[in-house]
């Protein structure tokens, strides 16, 4: 039986669909990228915004018109929109399976059923704020431990969950909804799996967490926060480059963090810290925990501890109630905080969030798409200005593959133009042999551009 996996959304999908396409292989199943081959059509869907969820939705529809001519083809909906829409989405006539984020594990055997059986089956966590029982922990722990994570689309790296969930409901996100709360795994069993994935012969480990700044575990008496888990990873023979993903602007350990990663060269100069907006008023009706000078202090403290930090932010523009100059106060946070690149989105107001139940989403979108434009504007000249310090630099790169145009050559020789990316997370292309994918390669950078990097292998 073959299955076609589609993923939409963040890293931690990204993940998930990793661990899913283990497992099904390991109950027999074969992967296909043909929808045309496929007998399951498996979506890992997102719904962090409107935009995300619509285009499952229109996928739905084209799926339902294949089924008129191959009416035993299963088409499973999994993660976050499945959670989130539960019922409603298995009563679409394309839907076969609806199986939320926590019930991943069960992926192979309700296949299987739906294979066997032309029933329709929901499986998604009722009451999903509640406190995940021990049983649940437990069952995805054995899941998450048994299969293998190696990213299969990028040789030598890999995906590690430190946390699941999130506690910390900002008002716009459905996050908390649909991932349930937060839940730090174990330290010796994110080591462990690391030390696994290092015997593989993966190099670059990204531990993943809504909050991952925030990870904290108690064992033995001892406390284990972000910078002792990055501190033992570090440990572990053969892994390279280690990063870590997405971090809230929080005092709590940031030092500890910052120090680690001035003082390991293992721990990747990154962090993505987002800052969703530069006024104090959208923040707090955001429920984020801090004002905007505070947020720029604790960039210029992390600058203090590591000189060479890359930094990328995440901005929302047109929240309820944002008005021109709460929108110029966070031009000018973006313009102060110096980022390498920013993730900049238009407020989609998500059912059931705080925002969309008490505020009006206010700012028509002509408005939000100029808001977009103008600072993407003013990242792009940031971008530009910090990547041409690099010009004439000579970088280590982990070489990911052939890039998209991969037939340029600017070398003279018959090498591919590949891609890589420095530690500081810059994507940088060059021609070189395709057999250096997956490996670690020395660069001199002669070109830049706000967002890429060219460079020559030396
Ligand atoms: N846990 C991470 C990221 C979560 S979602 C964090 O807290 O930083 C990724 C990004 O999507 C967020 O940083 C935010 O900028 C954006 N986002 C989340 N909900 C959104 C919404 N309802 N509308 C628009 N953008 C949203
Ligand atoms: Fe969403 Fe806020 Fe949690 Fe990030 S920290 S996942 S934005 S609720
Ligand atoms: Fe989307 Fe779920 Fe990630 S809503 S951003 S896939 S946690």
């Amino acid at each position: 039986m073959k299955v076609c996996l589609q993923t939409y959304g963040c890293q931690m999908n990204k993940l998930d669909s990793a661990l899913v396409s283990s497992a099904l292989t390991d109950a027999g199943f074969s992967l296909t990228q043909s929808v045309k081959e496929a007998d399951v059509i498996l979506i890992n869907t997102c719904s962090v915004r409107e935009h995300a969820e619509q285009r499952v939705i229109s996928q739905l529809g084209h799926l339902k018109h294949i089924k008129k001519n191959k009416p035993n083809l299963v088409v499973a909906v999994i993660g976050c929109m499945a959670q989130r829409l539960g019922n409603k989405l298995l009563e679409h006539e394309a839907v076969n399976i609806v199986c939320g984020p926590t019930q991943i594990p069960q992926i192979a055997d309700l296949l299987k059923q739906a294979l066997e059986k032309n029933e329709k089956r929901l499986a998604v966590t009722e009451k999903i704020l509640q406190k995940t029982s021990e049983s649940q922990n437990q069952t995805l722990e054995t899941f998450e431990s048994t299969y293998g994570v190696e990213d299969k689309q990028i040789p030598s790296q890999a995906f590690v969950r430190a946390m699941r969930g999130c506690n910390n409901f900002c008002t716009y996100c459905i996050v908390p909804y649909v991932r349930g709360p937060e839940v730090c795994r174990p330290p010796e069993v994110i080591i462990e799996q690391i030390k696994k994935l290092a015997s593989e012969g993966i190099k670059q480990v990204t531990l993943l967490g809504q909050t991952v700044n925030s990870y904290k575990y108690k064992k033995d008496g001892r406390s284990w926060c972000l910078a002792d888990l990055l501190d033992a990873a570090a440990g572990v023979e053969g892994i390279e480059w280690l990063r870590f993903v997405t971090s809230y602007p929080s005092e709590e350990f940031f030092d500890d963090i910052m120090q680690v990663m001035a003082a390991s060269p293992k721990v990747c100069n990154y962090l993505h810290l987002p800052a969703q907006s530069g006024s104090d008023k959208i923040l707090r009706a955001m429920n984020r925990h801090y004002t905007a000078a505070w947020y720029l202090e604790l960039l210029d403290k992390a600058r203090a501890i590591v000189p060479d930090i890359a930094i990328a932010g995440d901005f929302i523009v047109g929240f309820p109630g944002e008005t021109e100059e709460d929108f110029q106060a966070t031009v000018d946070l973006l313009k102060k905080a110096r980022y390498r690149n920013s993730f900049i989105f238009k407020y989609s107001p998500r059912p059931g969030t705080t925002a969309d139940k008490k505020l009006q989403d206010t700012v028509p979108a002509d408005i939000k798409q100029k808001r977009i434009a103008t600072l993407l504007e003013v990242q792009e000249e940031m971008s530009g200005q910090l990547s041409r310090d690099y010009l004439g630099k000579q970088v280590k790169v982990l070489v990911e593959g052939l890039s998209k145009k991969s037939h340029i050559n600017t070398a003279g020789d018959n090498n591919p133009q590949l891609v890589g990316r420095t530690d500081t997370d810059y994507i940088v292309v060059f021609n070189g042999p395709a057999s250096l994918t997956g490996h670690f390669a020395k660069v001199k950078i002669t070109k830049t551009s706000p967002l890429t990097l060219f460079a020559e292998l030396l």
